[in-house]
This record gives C-alpha cells, structure tokens and sequence, in this order.
C-alpha cells in the first residue's frame, strides 16, 4: 500500500492580545527565531506535501517570515474552525492526512507530530485523531471526554463543560490530525452555539462520532503542547528549548560549564570537545570547530571560530567575525567584520572592526582599528606576524605589512612597509630637575 501524503494547516490568525505588543505573537523570536518557524520546522520533517499558513488580516509581516510557504487570509476571527476553512482552497481534493497545528505552540516534537500521522493511519481508520495531556492545572483547556471503551466522544470547551466536565484531567492541546476525506464534510456542520458564540473546530470530534467515525487520543507530555499567549509563557517557551538546546550540545560531546547560564541559538553549530563557560549567549548564526574553549561571559553572534582557538573571558564576537585556528581572543575585545588567521593574538581590551589580521600577529591591549570616519567604513589590513603596540590606533583605510613593528602609542596613518618599525607618537622630553625645581618655587 502507499502512503497517503500529508498536508499541515497552521493557525495563526489570532490577534495575541495578551502579548501587549505590536509584533504578531508568531513573530516573537524563541532562541534568536520567530517562533511560527519553530513550528515549520518540525513540520518539515514530514516532508508534507501541502503547507498553509492561517493569517489575519494585515500580517503582512507573518507571510513575509513564513515565506515562500503560503498564507490563507481569515477575514474575521471566528473560531478555530472558520479559521481552517479559510484554508480550504489550499486543501481542495486533498485525501491524505490533514494535521491542524497553532503557530503559538512551538514546542511540538517531530517525533510527536510523527505519531499523530501514524495514529491516523491506524486500522480504526478514525476521522479526527486529538492529541492529548495531562496539564497540571486544566485550566481553561478544552476537556477530552472519553468513554469506558476509551474511545474519545467528544470535546468539551471550558466555557462550556459542567462540573463533572472540568474535573477530567485529559484536556486538548489543540493539535489534531484528519482524514482529508472527511474533514470538510464535518467542518461544514460545525456552528458557533457555544459560550463564545465561535465556530470550535473541537466539535469536529462529536460529530465525527455522530457518524459513526472512530476518534483517538495521542498523549504528549505538557512540556511539548504549551501554548504561548504572554510574555511570562513565551519566557518559559524559552527555558523549554534553551534546555533541549543544551541537552543537544552536551550529547554532541560539549562541556557546558554551568549549563542554566548558556543560552543558544537555535542554529548553533559546536563541534566536539568544546567547551563553554558560564554566561556565554550565542545568539543567531555562530559555527564553533572542534577543541575551542569559550570562556566566561562571552556573546557571539553571527561568528565562526575555527579549531583550537581560545576565546574570552568577556568577549564579544559580533556579526562577520571569523577567527583562525588556535587563534586567541581575551577580555573585553570586541570584533565585528574581522578575519583573524591562524594563532593571531588579540589579549585585551580592543576593537577589531572590518579588518584581517595575519597569522600569528600580536594585537596588543588597547589597539582599536578606527574604521568609520562618521560617514563610510573602512579596512585595516594587518601582516603576519605583524606586532601591533599597546594603545594604537589604527586609522583604516591602513595596511600594515607583514613582520611590522608599531611603537605602543601609535596614531598610524599611513601605510607601514613590511618588517619596518612605525612610532607615530610625540617624541618623549626628560627635563631633569624641572618637578623638584617647580615644587620649591611654589613653597616661597
Ligand atoms: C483552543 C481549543 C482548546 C484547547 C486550546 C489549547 C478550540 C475551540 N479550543 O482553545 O480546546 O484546549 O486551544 O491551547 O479550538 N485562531 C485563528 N482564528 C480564529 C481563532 C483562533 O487562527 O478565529 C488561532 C489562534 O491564532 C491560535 C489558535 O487558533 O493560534 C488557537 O486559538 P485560541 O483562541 O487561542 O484557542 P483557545 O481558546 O486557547
Ligand atoms: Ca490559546
């Protein structure tokens, strides 16, 4: 038999109004991406064969980041089932698996999406398969209702359960995967007489079993199904993913010193045998080789490091920097569109910006590379093996050639031809006597 294909509808035309913010709600970054892709990228991994995204009207913004998948537009906010059916001309002819999915959920697994699709599938061949837990505090969930047979019946909203209702511990986490075939069939009976006066796309359920479909339950633990809807929980979203991010980096053979204190993006790339310090962000976009110690207290982003280098305590790596093997950078430095080759040294206190920097050149405490005039930027191109004085600074566009020495002290200027000496500094007058002279003259 071949398999049916599947087909994903994600929700996210809600206006997120506890969010208190003017971003769309699906737009809040969790490690360093907008959280709907975190959605879409589990639903990746079925290789669907159709993905639309629910929007409202004037998310512009939202089909912009979820592009090049596609968007449906729901005109007005009428409930969860409206907002499927908004989908329907995407899903026209569709007879495969149709999973519902919210784009304030971004915690779900693959592996539980997976399971969803392969409980569809199951011999019962149920029309509606609901994917279920067990919440500490039920809450406002929806209630699964489920009979002694442990067929699920029905799905009871909160608003509208009884006491006896809202005693059941099952609740809904919304997520729920159709048979194509028979979705729109129970979509098109569903009304708004309920508490909300919405169209619940839980009543799929109940009228699926009306009909004599079967409908089953898939259980996840709470910690995948949260939803997001303010800020304190897109802060716990966060904690969530920081912790499988960390879980990951330590099972792919890094040393997380203090883990609670890393925080990754989700995109971070360590290679083995790395090992992070305490208070270390890596925000979007870092690549770290094998053997690189990370220090404590440093930020990078959008930064490679190569193999064996040494990086930290306190620096900070920022966007186009990229860093040899074996090279080191120390305290307080920070480098931004910067190449430091192979086992250059930049120790202490100093700005590195839209330089290179050869191999194994010393850059030393306090150097900054003057790259903007107030108006254009420019480079710093720096020798191998070039030594750089304490406190100079390097007034771009400059090169300086391999094996130079720069006098600590330095305003360079000019270009400096390899191997030569440049101190651009005031020469150095000792009057002797002249403090000791100055101090009894006053004395009088
Ligand atoms: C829904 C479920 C409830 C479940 C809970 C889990 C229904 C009727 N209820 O309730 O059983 O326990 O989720 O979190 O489905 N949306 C639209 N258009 C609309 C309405 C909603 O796109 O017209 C989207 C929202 O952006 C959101 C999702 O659907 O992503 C869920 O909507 P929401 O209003 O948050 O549903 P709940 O009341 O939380
Ligand atoms: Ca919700």
């Amino acid at each position: 038999m071949t398999q049916s294909a599947v087909a994903v509808v994600i929700l996210a035309a809600g206006k997120g109004t506890r969010m208190k913010s003017d971003l769309p709600k699906v737009l809040h970054p969790l490690a360093g991406r907008p959280m709907i892709r975190h959605v879409l990228d589990a639903v990746a991994t079925l290789s669907p064969a159709r993905v639309v995204v629910v929007v409202g009207p004037e998310q512009q913004s939202v089909a912009a980041a979820v592009a090049p998948v596609p968007v449906a537009v729901q005109t007005r906010q009428l409930g969860t089932a409206d907002a499927v059916r908004a989908a329907s001309d995407s899903l026209a002819g569709f007879a495969g698996e149709v999973l519902v999915l919210y784009g304030d959920t971004p915690l779900l697994t693959p592996e539980t999406l997976a399971r969803m699709v392969e409980a569809r599938r199951a011999a019962d061949d149920p029309a509606v398969v609901v994917l279920g837990f067990r919440p500490a505090d039920p809450g406002a969930y929806g209630r699964l209702i489920v009979n002694a047979a442990g067929t699920l019946e029905k799905i009871v909203e909160h608003l509208d359960a009884s006491p006896a209702e809202r005693a059941v511990g099952l609740c809904n986490a919304g997520l729920m995967a159709f048979d194509g075939r028979r979705m729109f069939e129970l979509l098109d009976h569903i009304d708004a007489n309920n508490a909300k006066g919405e169209y619940y796309l839980t009543d799929a359920v109940g009228l699926a079993r009306v009909r004599g479909y079967a409908c089953t339950v898939v259980e996840a633990p709470e910690s995948e199904v949260m939803g997001v809807n303010c800020r304190a929980e897109l802060a716990e979203a966060e904690q969530q993913i920081q912790k499988r991010l960390r879980r990951a980096a330590m099972d792919n053979g890094a040393t997380l010193t203090d883990p609670d204190t890393t925080y990754f993006a989700l995109d971070t790339r360590l290679g083995r045998d790395v090992t992070v310090g305490p208070g270390v962000v890596f925000a979007p976009g870092v690549t770290v080789a094998d053997r690189v110690e990370i220090k404590a207290f440093c930020h990078l982003e959008g930064a490679t490091v190569a193999e064996g280098a040494t990086i930290g305590p306190y620096a900070r790596l920022r966007p186009g920097a990229v860093i040899g093997p074996g090279a080191h950078v120390g305290n307080f430095v920070e480098i931004k569109n910067g190449t430091l080759e192979a086992g250059a040294k930049v120790n202490h206190l100093t700005y590195i910006g839209d330089a290179s920097i050869g191999a194994r050149a010393n850059i030393g405490a306090g150097t900054i590379t003057c790259n903007y005039d107030g108006f254009a930027k420019s480079r710093t191109v720096i020798g191998a093996g070039a030594f750089i004085g304490s406190n100079s600074s390097l007034v771009a566009p400059v090169h300086i050639g391999a094996g130079a020495i720069i006098g600590a002290g330095s305003v360079v200027v000019k270009d400096v031809e390899p191997d030569a000496l440049t101190v651009a500094r005031g020469r150095q007058q000792n009057y002797i006597g002249w403090a000791a002279k100055f101090r009894s003259e006053k004395k009088k």
